[in-house]
């Protein structure tokens, strides 16, 4: 689906009294990040929070739509010189390249983070000096009848990420955390999307940006039940906001924090010819037969965005791949990197199945495995673009190895 920019537009909205959406949809960039394919874009949700002592701006935009969100802001507001307040949950461009110039209209305006924020701050962006507030953990600012609570999130997934709590609306503006890829076409609200779409969507985002970071994902989710927040709007900075199934967002993070080894194996693979997707279809065929669930992912044609999202919880990855240029199939390769950075240390297993004819790389897949946490199982196979008999015989005992190992991890529910 291709979405355009007018079909991305989207309005000013009130989400709670006094509480308004002033974000935008980014239907132009084709990679988050510059790594992360959004066929059907992203969002950036921006809020302006209205007491009767002032106003506070929740969050930015990307850089490229700063104008509409400063238009969306002053079409809420009126006089920019009511703002009080910017706060800053996360310092990310995608999220503030647009504060400065809000900022420069705001002359009021002081800007709300946390002190780790406050030392980074000046390495992203030029802020008027002495604008700055920084707020300890729990730290409240009153506008006037709206109290916001200012919670410490760091590491979400950069040093210095808090979340801002809405007391007498019980709204948490989480940044980040419970976001997912996807602009907002069709409405807001959860309620009013096809939220299996976003959902789906959140399990990819979690997997690209914030996996690699879970145990502060339980961290905050257990501080959040210790404060004894009563969550109810889940606003957070992409997707849409959460307010009838709040729960399933907050069980969907518990469930992707916490580490598993399934009885699952994603076979990751490369076939410049076919002859190797050959093999790899007896091997799945071979671990189904086995009562082991099989992933199969061509690396050649399945982007890593989704790849990583698929695979994380496999409690074995198999790799069949050919040589390349004397290396690693330049796709199963890029995998393996990707694993490095952002699934290293979940305990899990590994296995390599090389094809070559004049050069070989399983010792290079071995290595980059084991640098990315993974324990590489015996026998590391080589097989000749013509298996033997003898080759088949031996590829067959990895896969009921692999498939007796596997058997014994967590049988898991998707
Ligand atoms: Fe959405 Fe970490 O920026």
């Amino acid at each position: 689906m291709y979405l355009s920019t007018r079909a991305c537009y989207r309005e000013p909205a009130q989400i709670a009294d006094g509480v308004f959406w002033v974000g935008a949809n980014d239907c132009v960039k084709d990679l988050f990040e510059s790594l992360w394919p959004i066929p059907y874009g992203v969002s950036y949700n921006a809020y302006v929070v209205v007491g009767s002592d002032g106003v506070a701006v929740i969050d930015g935009v990307d850089e490229h739509l700063t104008f509409e969100y400063l238009e969306k802001v002053r079409e809420v507001v009126g006089d920019l010189d009511r703002v009080r307040y910017v706060v800053l949950n996360h310092l990310e461009p995608d999220h503030h390249a647009s504060t400065p110039k809000l900022l420069n209209l705001a002359r009021n305006a002081e800007v709300v983070l946390t002190p780790t924020a406050a030392r980074l701050i000046g390495t992203l962006y030029r802020i008027p000096g002495g604008r700055l507030v920084e707020v300890r953990d729990g730290e409240r600012l009153d506008l006037g009848g709206r109290r916001l609570r200012f919670i410490h999130t760091p590491w979400l997934h950069w040093p210095e990420t808090m979340m801002t709590y809405l007391e007498e609306l019980g709204i948490l503006f989480s940044c980040d955390a419970f976001g997912s890829y996807g602009a907002l076409t069709e409405g807001l609200f959860d309620d009013e999307v096809n939220l299996e779409f976003y959902l789906e969507e959140a399990r990819r985002y979690f997997s690209n940006i914030v996996l690699k970071y879970s145990r502060n994902v339980l961290e905050a989710l257990s501080k959040i039940e210790r404060l004894g927040l009563r969550i109810s709007v889940l606003a957070p900075s992409h997707g849409p906001i959460y307010r009838r199934y709040v729960d399933r967002i907050l069980a969907l993070y518990r469930d992707l924090s916490i580490p598993k080894r399934c009885v699952e194996v994603s076979v990751i693979y490369g076939s410049m010819y076919g002859r190797t997707e050959n093999l790899v279809e007896q091997v799945a065929r071979r671990f189904r037969e086995r009562g082991v669930d099989v992933k199969v992912v061509d690396a050649a044609r399945v982007h890593p965005s989704y790849t990583l999202s698929e695979v994380s919880n496999s409690g074995a990855l198999l790799f069949i791949f050919p040589t390349y240029d004397a290396s690693v199939f330049p796709p199963v390769k890029e995998v393996m990197n990707y694993l490095q950075v952002k699934q290293a240390g979940r305990g899990r297993i590994a296995a390599v199945v090389n094809t070559y004819s004049w050069g070989a790389s399983a010792k290079e897949a071995v290595e980059i495995l084991t640098k990315a946490g993974f324990q590489v199982v015996e026998p590391v196979i080589q097989l000749r673009p013509l298996p033997t008999e003898e080759d088949l015989r031996k590829l067959e005992e990895l896969v009921d190895a692999l498939a007796r190992e596997v058997l014994k991890y967590e049988k898991c529910s998707e």
